[in-house]
């Protein structure tokens, strides 16, 4: 290879001097730590929890999101420092042109997308599963062929569908609208939450907490599969998927370099406290091993003798899962036009609706796309893709507050994260951990989709990105 080329693919961004993006300043601390708590709560606390410590776990669930939180607390830390001193709605791709270079930058801009999209694809699948549930269950019923994708013997999932050509509609109108409605379903599914954790306090049985850790730290199965506390813990990892998302609405913010760090880390402590106490609880009122169900938090309240609230909980997960979407698609959005105006993906993209002052054609043609593969695929196994990319995400935004740190000491740190490089070290390695833990079939998945990202950025985006024609 030579210099040339390696000087090439490893140029980088200035840090980028403050431009009028024309998208409308009117986010504040609170919106921006409700759009955390909006991505953070959803499919992770109230199924996969369930998943997890029946067939993972047992009631060591309650440390798999201990252990996931720790290292989660880590890239907050330094998502916080690098939000605010180097800002821009690309969230973690931005940073890394800045720190590593263009190649660099294109694989994790290329990995957040995968995140934020497959993320919203599969939420809409289990919002299906719980809406089609409330229809049953006021008398209304969709004919099955229209509830299920082609693989699982229907025609296509119409209300996974649905639901993310509403929040298309949603997104258009206004990054304000969207945070209020963002709001109004936050405060239900913490209503939902606070309703379970009240019921659940006075019924736990100490006894189902024994044994604690039926399958060990860890361990792989004949199978493939992986069990113990560490598979567990990357497995609920999921749960935490989001909070990077505050980080992508830095334009909107209207004091940026104060309330996104205040959004981060506020948003991802208090979902921590709420997983370890849903987790310890729900363990603890019915047996680990009658979790394995697809609403475990419904199914474990109503075990326990509350129908009304079972039905209230389920109500509140319609609502959970809708603000991840809507904050997920949002966050996806705001990297795609960050990567299009850097010239890695066409421009045409960047284009921002003077009236509504939201990127329409990003919107509906990611929308559109979404809503096709919710429609068509069963993504709920596609979790775990999910997390390998989030962590691998995490894992270079650690490393580059070291690198930044030295390469731009001058820079301005509004926020600068506590005992670095301490913190940042123990983040790349709790995160690159996690992903050790994660199956094989998932390592596989995932280098095919950075194989891919690489031949695009080769064929288009090194020719195109902005860099090569200044
Ligand atoms: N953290 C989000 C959820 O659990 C992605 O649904």
């Amino acid at each position: 290879m030579s210099k040339n080329f390696l000087k090439q693919i490893f140029r980088t961004k200035h840090i980028a001097t403050k431009h009028d993006s024309g998208l409308k300043k009117c986010l504040t601390a609170i919106d921006l730590t409700l759009l955390g708590v909006g991505a953070i709560i959803g499919t992770g606390i109230f199924v996969l929890t369930g998943i997890a410590a029946a067939n993972q776990a047992g009631p060591a669930v309650v440390l798999s999101f201990i252990i996931s939180g720790t290292a989660c607390a880590f890239a907050a830390l330094a998502y916080a420092e690098l939000a605010a001193a180097v800002g821009g709605c690309g969230s973690a791709y931005g940073y890394s042109y800045v720190a590593f270079g263009e190649i660099v930058a294109w694989i994790i801009g290329w990995i957040l997308l995968l995140e934020y999209s497959v993320s919203v694809a599969a939420v809409a699948n289990g919002w299906s599963g719980y809406f089609n549930h409330a229809l049953t269950a006021i008398g209304l019923d969709l004919p099955a062929a229209l509830t299920k994708s082609p693989e699982l013997g229907g025609i296509v999932n119409l209300p996974a569908t649905g639901i993310i050509l509403l929040l298309m509609v949603m997104l258009i109108k206004g990054a304000k609208q969207s945070a209020q409605l963002n709001t109004a379903m936050v405060f239900i599914k913490l209503l939902a939450i606070i309703v379970f954790i009240t019921l659940a306090s006075f019924n736990v049985n100490t006894s189902n907490w024994h044994p604690f850790m039926p399958y060990g730290w860890f361990s792989t199965l004949p199978d493939g599969k992986t069990v113990g506390v560490l598979a567990g813990a990357s497995l609920v990892f999921f749960a935490y998927v989001g909070f990077d998302a505050v980080s992508t609405a830095v334009e909107e913010a209207k004091n940026p370099q104060r309330d996104v760090p205040i959004g981060i880390i506020a948003s991802l402590g208090f979902c921590t406290l709420i997983y370890i106490l849903v987790a310890g609880l729900l363990t603890g009122i019915v047996p680990y091993t009658s979790l394995g169900v697809d609403h475990p938090v419904a199914f474990a309240l109503k075990a326990i003798g509350y129908n009304w609230a079972s039905a209230l909980v389920s109500a509140g997960v319609i609502a959970g899962l809708t603000t991840v979407m809507l904050v997920l698609y949002y966050g996806l959005t705001r990297i795609i036009l960050a990567m299009s105006r850097d010239g890695l993906i066409t421009p045409y993209l960047s284009f921002v609706n003077p009236k509504t002052q939201t990127p329409i054609r990003v919107i509906v043609i990611t929308g559109i796309i979404m809503a096709t593969a919710a429609g068509l695929v069963p993504l709920s196994a596609l979790a775990e893709l999910v997390n390998i990319g989030t962590l691998a995400a995490f894992v270079l935004v650690c490393l580059g507050v070291i690198v930044l740190r030295a390469k731009h000491p001058e820079l301005s740190r509004p926020f600068k994260t506590p005992f670095s490089p301490l913190f940042p070290i123990l983040g790349m390695l709790s995160c690159g951990s996690l992903m050790m833990f994660l199956p094989q079939q998932t390592w596989t998945r995932f280098i095919l989709w950075l194989g891919l990202g690489l031949i695009i950025y080769f064929a288009y985006s090194i020719k195109h990105s902005k860099l090569t024609k200044q």
